[in-house]
């Protein structure tokens, strides 16, 4: 499972992480098995979501996992995690979580998120939180590409360094490279396929959105060739 391991290299070993919405369990047990975490908190908002969680983890133990149900970061205490894992949610939820748990989320030393859709959405906004992007990442799996942030509480370095597009492009890995190429493909096709629409005048707006896109994306790939 690429997604996982991107998320698990991204970690560093913390005393206790905290996986938000954790569905199966896999990201807290993998967490123990790797010895990135001694404890690990699962919770998630759904009670069979958590039972599959509970049903995983059952092997390490009360001392080791705890699973709790409930919305966001409303489970966690302050402090009593150092690190969290959003993963798997759109964009806008996980930006919701954080905003709605300020006080945990910004007590953290990393948090790792992995959003499903509004990928932009989330990293543009995630530092007007003050949550400072370190490291972007993508995983690729079963046909699909994933963006993975890691970010930590600190509206002073979001000030200084207003780009959060900073992080995406000064790792130049092959998969972001790739990325980049299925993207431009994806966005060419929705160009052309606009510009054949029966009443092209009506969609200008969406066109522009999506050639301005391009026009960026073409200037990454000459960075990354
Ligand atoms: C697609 S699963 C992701 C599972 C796992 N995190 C992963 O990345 O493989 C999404 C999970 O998030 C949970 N969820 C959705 N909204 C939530 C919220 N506001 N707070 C906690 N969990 C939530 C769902 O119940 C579901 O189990």
């Amino acid at each position: 499972m690429e997604r996982l391991e991107k998320i698990l290299s991204l970690s560093d070993p913390v005393d206790t992480m905290a996986d938000i919405g954790t569905d199966h369990g896999f990201v807290p047990y993998t967490f123990l098995k790797e010895k990135k975490a001694n404890f690990a908190i699962a919770t998630d908002i759904s009670a069979p979501s958590l039972e599959k969680a509970k049903a995983l983890c059952s092997s390490w133990g009360s001392e080791k996992i705890q699973c709790r149900l409930g919305d966001g970061l409303a489970p966690l205490k302050p402090g009593e995690c150092q690190a969290i894992v959003i993963a798997g949610m759109g964009g806008n939820l996980i930006y919701t979580i954080l905003q709605e748990g300020m006080e945990i989320a910004k007590s953290c030393k990393y948090l790792i998120l992995q959003p499903m859709q509004a990928v932009d959405f989330l990293r543009e906004n995630l530092e007007d939180l003050g949550f400072y992007i370190e490291k972007e990442d993508m995983a690729y799996e079963r046909g699909k590409y994933y963006h993975i942030f890691k970010v930590f509480y600190n509206p002073g370095l979001c000030k200084e360094n207003q780009d959060p597009y900073r992080a995406f492009l000064k790792d130049k890995s092959p998969i972001k490279k790739a990325w980049i190429d299925y993207e431009i493909k994806r966005l060419e096709n929705l160009s052309s396929f606009i510009k054949k629409a029966q009443d092209p005048s009506r969609q200008e707006e969406k066109l522009e959105e999506v050639e301005k896109k391009l026009l960026k994306l073409r200037e990454w790939l000459d960075e990354f060739c």
